[in-house]
This record gives C-alpha cells, structure tokens and sequence, in this order.
C-alpha cells in the first residue's frame, strides 16, 4: 500500500511500490519528529537543499541502511565524499527509479551545508508513482512557475511550507495550491521552532475555502495515497 508519513518539520517518509524514501530526514535536533534515527529503515533519501533542518540525519541514515541519497549535483557530490552512495540529479532533469519518476523543480530559496558548503541549488520535488503525483516544494518562497508545475504534472498531494520567515506563510502557500492545482494539500515546515509558529487550522480553512481539500497531519500520522 503507498503511503505518506508525516515526521515532523519537512520530514515526510513515502513507501511507494514497496520502497521506502525519506524526504528531508531531519530527526535529531527537531522537536517535532516522531522516531528516533534507528528507526528511519528506507532505501532511498531525497534532499531538497543543503541547510541543516533539511539533510538532518542524511550521513548516518544512508551509512547503515546503504540507502541512496537523491539531491541536486553539488549536494549529492557533498555525500558522495562522506561515502554515500549518491545519485546527481539538478533543476529541470527527471529520472525515473524503481519507486517512480522522480523530477527536481526550482525552488526559491538558498542551500549551503551546515559548515558552510555550497550545496547547488535548492529544489523542489514531483514525484510520480504510477500516476499518484506528490510536489514537496522543499523550502521556497511564491512564485508564479508554480503554475507551470501545474500544468506539467496533475498534482494529487502538495506538501507546502506555512512557516514564514524562511520560507512562504500562509496565504502565500494557498495562493501557492491555487496555481498548483493541486487535490490536497498538507502543511509543513511549521511550528518547528518559534519563528515559524502557524495557525494550520487558519490555512486548512483558507485551502478549503478555495475549493482544495486540506490535510493537516501530526507527527506520526500517515495518509493513504
Ligand atoms: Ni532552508
Ligand atoms: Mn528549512
């Protein structure tokens, strides 16, 4: 069964055609993750940008689960060095992998490693899994484009970012939905740490209100696909 997890922060974990992908593995240090680093099993690890609230736990979950860590090419290159195994991938380019197509969108935004790293672009990501279509728009602000990966890609899950100062706040992110098209839509990147606290029920109400359906999940809950 496919399925989404939601971790906490921008840490979603998918089990898609029997693989398990974490997307953006932040486990230590965030406050809101659910499971502990031993218990993050998967086989692949998509990371949107370098900062640390997003590549997390990546060094040590890919070292004792051989898992495959996917990113944009100087971040993959990053874990390549640590020993990763590792697939380059940048803006634009698509491939597709045992769980399904997998794209790199643009996202607005800046990536650099905790120490001090230029880690490429920051991204964006479609995944298509047999026509189920997940956007995890990584950490971005608004942009008009986002109408563009509506068009290309018939979105059934849109995770987006309400935090704010980092990245879009609410009404940013329902303006964001409308250009995406997207069926549902689940909050994330908030109430993390205080300067990203948000009011999900006020953007679930905002998504419904533009005719979306809204899914706020806490830690540890998971959602059908
Ligand atoms: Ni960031
Ligand atoms: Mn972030």
């Amino acid at each position: 069964m496919n399925k989404l997890i939601y971790h906490g922060h921008s840490f979603v974990e998918l089990h898609l055609k029997g693989k398990k992908i974490l997307i953006d593995p932040f486990i230590s240090g965030n406050p809101l993750c659910d499971i502990t680093s031993d218990k993050a099993e998967c086989d692949y690890i998509v990371l949107t940008h370098g900062h640390g609230d997003h590549i997390g736990d990546t060094a040590d979950i890919a070292g004792r689960f051989d898992a495959q860590v996917i990113a944009t090419f100087e971040l993959a290159e990053y874990f390549a060095k640590l020993g990763a195994s590792v697939h380059h991938m940048n803006l634009g380019g698509s491939h597709s992998f045992p769980f399904g197509n997998l794209k790199l969108t643009i996202a607005h935004h800046s990536s650099s490693t905790p120490d001090g790293i230029y880690a490429g672009d920051p991204a964006g990501v479609v995944i298509d899994s047999g026509g189920t279509v997940i956007y995890h728009a990584g950490d971005t602000a608004l942009f008009y484009d986002m109408k563009l990966i509506g068009e290309m890609h018939k979105i059934n899950y849109a995770l987006l970012p309400i935090g704010d100062n980092f990245t879009m706040g609410i009404d940013d992110a329902v303006k964001a939905a409308e250009f995406l098209n997207a069926d549902t839509v689940v909050p994330v990147h908030y109430n993390t740490f205080d300067v990203i606290r948000a009011d999900e029920a006020e953007f679930a109400r905002k998504i419904e209100s533009i005719g979306r359906k809204c899914r706020v999940l806490k830690p540890g809950e998971s959602l059908e696909l």
